[in-house]
């Protein structure tokens, strides 16, 4: 059972030994005046109850247990369905390390901004201590963190997501190091004042102090926001610690390929949120390819560092998938689906007449729905059934295609990187970079046409360098020199870094149709990879990189002609020109701390195009 205790009396249950951790949450407690704490424990005894007093409060709703055992749907409210970019902050004492791509005010300011939001904004509510690690519980790499929240929501979410519960303190102990992350939904209750089952506040601020690895979030329910385990610590705060300490932490899934030999090879892979992470990496081949297999270790975030044999090892930091629900089904990922069989908490998606839940992709549209926003709905009513940044909160152990090794606490080593956009035109299929520089070039000049996972316009086309842009947290101009270090420290070392790749799964043709079927298909791309990584496949050079010729892919068992193939593949040198102006643009906004040799490439690859 959790412990509860009531205000004024902050003492921590007797297995908690840290006093500063006591202290902290007795100073936060005191600011942001709950009625209760909760120190949250992680058992399933927890988690029911928790579920249960939010389906009393019509936060949730219980599935129905045939179809759907353990699972639960929650709609949010209307305004606080996706990550708030503009409201993010990376408050370094000088603007200059927070860089020019991210949003930064002073610490100061910022803290006194925060002091006065937080004062008495858990009033009328309980305040949870969650404790959780990033990583497998007590590994050398793991990190932990507390998160203080009003939200029950938050709690349940984050035993999904983290390890989390009473064992991180046996790891903690009475002096260890954690990241304090606090949280609140910013809507206090006056005395008998009802509830809403989705508090949250117009006013929001998803605040990260690199120097003292503090995170502050407030106004919102959505996981990007609030579960601040996931893009807060293991991407934004972790980058400033792989800066700091020599490693990588990264938005990539990580995926391993068993060739039909039994030889096995790891890819990183890094997309913008919402181009089908997820998909990639719980990837099943199609028949004609049933002799190689794809197994997943992460879908989402990497942490990758260098060993001594020279290669660099990736862990998987988070223990469940926050995952985009629309577009995920029987055809798209088998293995999800299966994964969503029991045990998962659904936003934002439509709700049933039988008590289930449904999303646009998941299976032909039933003929009457509740959609997102509890309204009814029919097919060719107008509407989306579920949000399009809809997502399902479930336990990694559940997919079927999980690797034995997704635990491992010392990694997998990686073979190769893969970066990707969404573009609709002038980015390739596939293209080796042929050097770690000209990888890093690729991969910091990404682009991608914007998605629902971010507040905002969707299809603009956007630089997301290394698909980190909302979620690096210092200057991007230093973590492109950082990659660039870590190359140049791997070959130092006798190693050799991993080959970079470059895709594209998203070009489409003169009608708007997607050229590429994606998908399962993208299987013919991982075997082309794992056969330049073996030194064995073909291709053909040109101005960009290394990419195959239509002979160097498989096609059995696909009908793609050759003339699509070669449409998929075009670089047209006016497209590029363009292109590398508008690459031009980003590297003027980086310039204090630009790496040169990445300008000097620009320019190189301008004049290569320039004659073409
Ligand atoms: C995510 C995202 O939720 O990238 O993973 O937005
Ligand atoms: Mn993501």
């Amino acid at each position: 059972m959790s412990a509860v205790l009531s205000r004024p009396a902050f003492d921590a249950p007797g297995y908690v030994k840290h006093r500063k951790l006591i202290a902290w949450v007795a100073d936060i407690a005191r600011l942001t005046q709950p009625d209760r704490i909760v120190w949250a424990d992680g058992s399933a005894q927890e988690f029911d109850r928790l579920c249960e007093e939010m389906v009393k409060a019509g936060t949730l709703k219980r599935l129905n247990p045939a179809k759907r055992p353990n699972s639960y749907l929650a709609w949010s409210d209307p305004s606080d369905v996706a990550r708030v970019e503009d409201r993010t902050f990376i408050c370094t004492d000088d603007p200059a390390d927070a860089g020019p791509t991210n949003n930064w005010i002073a610490p100061e300011a910022m803290r006194r901004t925060l002091q006065s939001l937080f004062a008495g904004c858990m009033r009328g509510r309980t305040l949870y201590v969650v404790p959780f690690s990033m990583g497998p519980l007590g590994s050398r790499i793991a990190q932990i963190g507390v998160e203080l929240t009003d939200s029950p929501y938050v709690v349940v979410n984050m035993r999904l997501m983290t390890r989390m519960g009473r064992a991180v303190y046996d790891v903690l102990g009475s002096d260890g190091e954690f990241v304090p992350c606090v949280h609140s939904v910013g809507r206090p209750l006056a005395p008998g004042e009802k509830d809403v089952p989705w508090p949250c506040n117009p006013t929001k601020y998803i605040v990260h102090f690199p120097a003292t690895r503090e995170i502050w979030s407030y106004g919102s329910g959505y996981g990007g926001n609030a579960l601040l385990g996931k893009k807060c610590l293991a991407l934004r705060i972790a980058s400033v610690m792989g800066r700091d300490q020599g490693w990588l932490a990264e938005h990539m899934l990580i995926l391993a390929v068993t060739a039909p030999d039994g030889r096995k090879y790891r890819i990183a892979a890094a997309f913008p949120s919402a181009c089908g992470k997820t998909n990639f990496a719980m990837l099943i081949p199609p028949p004609a390819l049933s002799g190689w297999k794809v197994t997943t270790i992460g879908e989402d975030i990497a942490w990758i560092k260098p060993q001594a044999d020279g290669r660099l090892y990736a862990i998987n930091p988070e223990a469940g998938f926050f995952g985009v629900a629309p577009g995920t089904g029987a055809q798209t990922n088998r293995n999800a689906v299966e994964t969503l069989r029991e045990n998962v908490i659904f936003t934002n998606v439509a709700l049933t007449d039988d008590g289930d839940v449904w999303w646009e992709g998941l299976s032909p549209p039933p003929a009457h729905l509740l959609d997102w926003q509890g309204k009814d709905w029919t097919p060719g009513c107008g509407r989306k059934a579920a949000h399009p940044n809809a997502r399902f909160t479930v336990a990694a152990a559940q997919c079927p295609s999980m690797d034995a090794d997704w635990e491992n606490p010392d990694g997998v080593p990686i073979d190769a990187f893969v970066f990707g956009g969404r573009r609709a035109t002038t980015v390739p299929l596939v293209t080796e970079a042929r050097s770690w520089l000209e990888g890093v070039y690729l991969a910091a000049t990404l682009g991608s046409e914007t998605t629902a996972a971010q507040a905002g316009a969707q299809g603009v086309l956007r630089r997301d360098p290394f698909a980190m842009l909302p979620f690096c947290g210092y200057h991007m101009g230093d973590y492109f020199q950082h990659w660039l270090r870590m190359g140049e420290r791997l070959t130092r070392s006798g190693g050799r870094p991993p080959k970079i790749f470059y895709v594209n799964w998203f070009r489409t043709d003169a009608h708007g149709a997607f050229i590429w079927p994606g998908f399962a298909e993208n299987m013919r791309v991982l075997q082309w990879i794992v056969g330049r990584i073996r030194g064995e496949a073909g291709g053909v050079e040109h101005a960009l990189g290394i990419s195959p010729r239509y002979e160097d892919l498989n096609w059995d068992g696909l009908d793609f002609s050759r003339s699509s193939f070669e449409e998929l593949m075009a670089i047209h040198a006016q497209a590029w020109r363009a292109e590398l102006e508008s690459h031009a643009e980003l590297f003027d906004r980086l310039r204090d701390r630009l790496p040169p040799v990445l300008e000097q490439l620009r320019r190189e690859l301008a004049a290569r195009f320039a004659t073409i």
